[in-house]
């Protein structure tokens, strides 16, 4: 046998139970450098970023506004590419992925959960939650049963033929929520979900989020601005201008 196996994915990694005590990073990032570049400006948005996430763990990100936090996330989230550095997912590098490959790696590993929710107003709260699963070959009783199970686990059982104009603040999240479910990720990047939340409905929130880490061993990276949510958290990890501040 060599020491190599081919990935669901098609690309060549060493065999993690070759190596003793391999941490199991799900998420590494090393020597991430972002920069936006405009017409008159160059925002330095990322400088030297080394952070690794473990399978399992729920991670905060703290730091002031325009400090990189969102830039970061979709970073890890693939939705982003840095200017220099690596990404690695399952221990492998991303850089060599096709378009395709990244597209199917976010679809089916990762969820994302915004602060605005990001819902189709058009759609009922099921087919918003169903959404990401029209990119796969599901069929559309397979889709249905999944989204309804997903509204389940996050309490909107009763809310599934409403529409998200019908919802409060904290209910639109929870779909949004759902919808991330959906699909089963094994991670969930979340930026800043309360953040359009009053305290009561945020604690909703949290504790969905606290609960998906525990019982489902989903792992979970979370921006927030608040301080109580990411006490919370196992690891929290401070921005500031673009740099981790420990
Ligand atoms: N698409 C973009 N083009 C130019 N500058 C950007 C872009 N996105 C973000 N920036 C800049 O990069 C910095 C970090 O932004 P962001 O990651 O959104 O910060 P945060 O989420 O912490 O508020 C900010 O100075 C922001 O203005
Ligand atoms: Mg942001």
């Amino acid at each position: 046998m060599n020491n190599f196996s081919l990935n669901p994915l098609g690309a060549t990694t060493a065999l993690v139970a070759d190596a003793p005590h391999a941490p199991d990073y799900v998420i590494k990032l090393t020597d991430i450098e972002k920069v936006y570049q405009t017409k008159t400006i160059e925002t330095v948005a990322l400088h030297n970023i080394n952070i690794a996430i473990r399978k399992g763990e729920f991670v905060s990100i703290m730091g002031p506004s325009g400090c990189g936090k969102s830039t970061l996330l979709n970073i890890m989230g693939l939705l982003d590419e840095p200017n220099s550095g690596t990404v690695e997912i399952d221990g492998a590098p991303v850089k060599s992925y096709s378009d395709k490959t990244l597209a199917r790696l976010r679809n089916q590993k990762i969820g994302f959960v915004f602060q605005s929710y990001h819902l189709i107003n058009d759609l009922s709260v099921t087919d918003n939650v169903e959404l990401p699963l029209l990119y796969r070959n599901i069929s559309g009783s397979e889709r249905r049963k999944r989204a309804l199970a997903a509204l389940e686990k996050v309490g909107l059982s009763a809310r599934s033929r409403h529409y998200p104009n019908q919802l409060s603040g904290g209910q639109r999240q929870r779909v949004a929520i759902a919808r991330a479910l959906a699909g089963q990720p094994e991670i969930i990047l979340a930026d800043e979900p309360t953040g359009n939340l009053d305290s009561v409905m945020g604690n909703e929130i949290m504790d969905i989020l606290l609960r998906l880490n525990t019982e489902e061993q989903t792992t979970i990276v979370m921006v927030t601005h608040d301080e109580l949510m990411a006490k919370k958290t196992e690891r929290l990890i401070r921005l500031f201008d673009g740099s981790q501040v420990s």
